[in-house]
């Protein structure tokens, strides 16, 4: 497959980073992530809409503020997720906890928090209504509609685990009156990177019309999913056209609702996605005999999506001068594991051990789902400043400091002695 990728950043401000914080490492573009904030929050002029963040898609607090000072909230789906977005001062009102299969002691943080709680359940919100009577909360349901880039991550669908069915709305209706809990608002997420944007309005016609049964209705949320192109001739999606026939209906819904509504969505990967680079070295360029291999220091460790999806990331060789001759290569992981490959069949200038590689489009879902399978140390993080400079937003731990972790952390290896027992 040809490459044909344009980098989002000059690359010799990429090798700069590359040669002064080392590799593996996410890079993050500042002025991108608040540009494309800036593009969400002028779609819908002339109506309540607010955006929330889902935390999933990025966590690093650096991120989660520069998305906060853009003036979105928040969409968690963790009691961990709430209390960072606490921890970086994040008024709780401003925080959604869409709740999935949830432990009764999340279930009290929450409430405990005052941060929105979205019940995706009929048992939790029984559980809820039992020990919060007179409170307030949210429901999720199911509305039947699922999109999303893999079946991974379609969410909306009849068989899908999540949300409250269409015909049971009614049953948490009247479990909420019977105890007095005010459900103030309602809530679906169909999928993520939706594929059909037409499946997105087909759900918003959804939600409108769930909501006339609830009387204590303050606010409706649309969830997320908006996609971004990763393969060359993708095409974006339509953010401004999509404004303004989702803001025909909503318009029409305030009409008729005859009381003050709020809507939010909920994106995580249109936000950062695009504004995230992750770079590699290449250690090994290795002649299989049908396929060229160039190896590289990371993995689907760190990056999962090629291998728990199949996805396609765009891959640049930023040491490679233009003009050179392209190779086919496929590019392996570090992971020690045949599934670990970044790209297949990827058409690169001719590439050596010391060259960098940036992997493009990672700023979702990339760290946030990284793990240290086979012992290896989580990339480093460096954000782009608005000011043009870079800092490092999560440093990298040592091979050693990696190793001593693990034993301090399963009591082999004494803090205070670093003495292994
Ligand atoms: C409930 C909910 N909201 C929002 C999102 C964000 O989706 P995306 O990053 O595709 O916008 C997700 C992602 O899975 C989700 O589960």
């Amino acid at each position: 497959m040809q490459s044909n990728h344009s980098l989002p950043v000059d690359p010799d401000r990429l090798l700069a980073i590359a040669q002064k914080w080392g590799t593996p490492t996410y890079v993050y573009l500042e002025k991108m992530i608040r540009e494309r904030c800036r593009s969400l929050n002028k779609i819908f002029p002339d109506l309540p809409v607010s955006w929330l963040f889902a935390v999933k898609a990025n966590d690093n607090p650096h991120i989660l503020k520069i998305i906060a000072d853009e003036g979105f909230g928040f969409d968690t789906v963790s009691y961990e997720e709430v209390l960072l977005c606490l921890r970086i001062g994040t008024d709780p009102k401003d925080i959604f906890y869409t709740e999935n299969n949830m432990t009764d002691a999340e279930m009290h943080g929450a409430a405990l928090q005052r941060v929105v709680l979205n019940i995706g359940s009929l048992g939790r919100l029984e559980a809820f209504c039992e020990a919060y009577p007179g409170n307030e909360c949210s429901i999720r349901i199911k509305p039947d509609i699922s999109d999303g880039h893999h079946a991974k991550v379609d969410t909306g669908n009849q068989d899908s685990k999540f949300g409250i069915r269409l015909d049971l709305i009614s049953d948490a209706v009247e479990l909420a009156r019977r105890h007095g809990v005010r459900i103030r608002g309602i809530h679906a997420h169909i999928g993520s990177g939706i594929q059909e944007p037409e499946n997105l309005l087909a759900e918003i016609e959804v939600l409108l019309k769930s909501s006339t049964n609830l009387e204590d209705l303050e606010f409706i949320n649309f969830g997320g999913g908006m996609p971004i192109p990763y393969k060359p001739g993708e095409k974006p999606f339509d953010l401004d056209l999509f404004g303004e026939l989702a803001s025909k209906r909503l318009r029409a819904f305030l009409k008729s609702a005859g009381k003050p509504v709020k809507f939010f969505f909920e994106p995580g990967r249109w936000v950062v996605g695009p504004a995230g680079i992750l770079l590699t070295q290449v250690n090994t360029v290795k002649d299989q005999g049908r396929k060229t291999f160039i190896g590289t220091d990371t993995g689907f460790n760190h990056l999962l999506r090629p291998a728990l999806y199949d996805a396609y990331h765009g891959v640049v060789n930023i040491s490679a001068g233009t003009g050179e001759a392209e190779h086919t290569y496929h590019i392996a992981g570090n992971i020690c594991e045949s599934g670990d490959m970044l790209g297949l069949d990827r058409s690169l200038p001719e590439s050596s051990p010391g060259d960098y590689l940036a992997i493009l489009d990672a700023g979702a879902y990339g760290m946030t789902m990284a793990s240290q399978y086979n012992r290896r140390a989580l990339p480093a993080e460096v954000l782009v400043t608005d000011d043009g400079h870079h800092k490092t937003i999560r440093g990298r731990k040592s091979p050693e400091e990696t190793v001593d972790e693990l034993l301090r952390e399963t009591g082999l290896l004494h803090a205070n002695t670093d003495e292994t027992p």
